[in-house]
């Protein structure tokens, strides 16, 4: 079975493949039309519907996959697990088995990425990961296709990611710069760097992509010249007794007009959000003019769009489908 777990789960062509075809998505639907407009293509997922299990809350990812799953003639059904007898103590394994035989697809946002594994291999349809602590790889399709369109390309473009690196969007991040031949810098405190096992896998991978990867302590030495710095919470979801902590360890890696000034004059700012002002970035930075903050999250829609398409099966017509869309 065909999931979407994390971004290592693709190749570096799907990836690319489901990129463009969200940029694709998006500029069809800025022309108000629809693939369902299409004589071509009639409502791709018609009939298919997907469920969505939420173990922690969610606006972007939750309303995105619904619009999304809509606007491709699908449907969506949204389950918070106290909503499910997941939420008593049946089993992840017996939960998925159940939701197999109703609907096609399942996303689900959990806490342990363990747990996203035990209801993946019980799930005989496909399963997004919505996030969970050591991935977001839905996030990361958005986010390349911003930095697509702000930067015109992805090759070569210099991406810093400054803050918490034992983080989910930085995990992604890197699987990502890997795969895709990269240039990204990762700056975090010792006590919060990356997964080891997620650092093992972009460094062996980057030895064959090209990718150049760097974890350093410095968040002046990671956005140095850089055309794209990315960041995210320093107390991410499930993790609030540590943000005592965290806040006074992550405070040197704040994103603020100081640190800034020493990008590439043309450097954009990013984050998944929600974010916390004041903390992992300014006010002045986040609202400022170098802010792509709500395009990023405008592209979740398009990427989510692409990605339930890639895993249906149904994405190749549609990318082909250059002069209509
Ligand atoms: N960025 C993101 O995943 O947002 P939500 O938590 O609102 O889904
Ligand atoms: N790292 C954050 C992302 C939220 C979308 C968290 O896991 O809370």
């Amino acid at each position: 079975m065909a999931h979407f777990l994390k971004i290592s789960d693709w190749s570096a062509e799907e990836l690319e493949h489901v990129v463009y075809l969200s940029k694709k998505l998006k500029a069809a639907r800025a022309r108000k039309r629809s693939v369902a407009d299409d004589p071509a293509i009639h409502m791709p997922l018609a009939d298919r519907t997907l469920a969505m299990i939420f173990e922690k809350p969610s606006t972007r990812t939750r309303v995105s996959f619904e619009v999304g799953m809509m606007e491709l003639g699908g449907r969506a059904i949204v389950l918070s697990a106290d909503d499910l007898q997941l939420g008593r103590g049946e089993p992840l394994a017996d939960t998925a088995k159940v939701l197999s035989r109703y609907v096609d697809a399942v996303m689900i946002r959990t806490t342990s990425h363990a747990r996203l594994k035990t209801f993946a291999e019980a799930s005989t349809v496909p399963v997004i990961n919505g996030l969970t602590d050591l991935h977001h790889p839905t996030q990361i399709i958005a986010d390349l296709l911003t930095v697509l369109e702000h930067k015109g390309t992805l090759n070569g473009v210099r991406i810093a990611y400054v803050g918490d690196g034992n983080n989910n969007v930085t995990h992604s991040w890197l699987e990502a710069a890997a795969l895709l031949g990269l240039d990204l810098a990762v700056a975090s405190p010792k006590a919060y760097a990356p997964d080891a096992s997620v650092l093992g896998f972009a460094y062996e991978t980057a030895k064959r992509t090209g990718a150049k990867i760097a974890v350093v302590e410095s968040p002046e030495e990671a956005v140095y010249a850089r055309d794209v710095v990315i960041t995210d919470v320093w107390t991410s979801m499930g993790r609030e007794a540590e943000s005592e902590a965290r806040r006074t360890a992550l405070l040197p890696y704040q994103v603020n007009a100081a640190l800034m000034r020493l990008t590439d004059p043309e450097a954009i700012f990013m984050h998944c959000l929600p974010a916390h002002r004041g903390e992992e970035v300014t006010t002045e930075i986040i609202d400022g003019p170098r802010s792509v903050v709500f395009d990023e999250a405008e592209n979740r829609l398009h990427a989510h769009k692409a990605i339930l398409l890639h895993l249906f099966g149904v994405s190749q017509p549609i990318a082909h489908l250059s002069s209509s869309l």
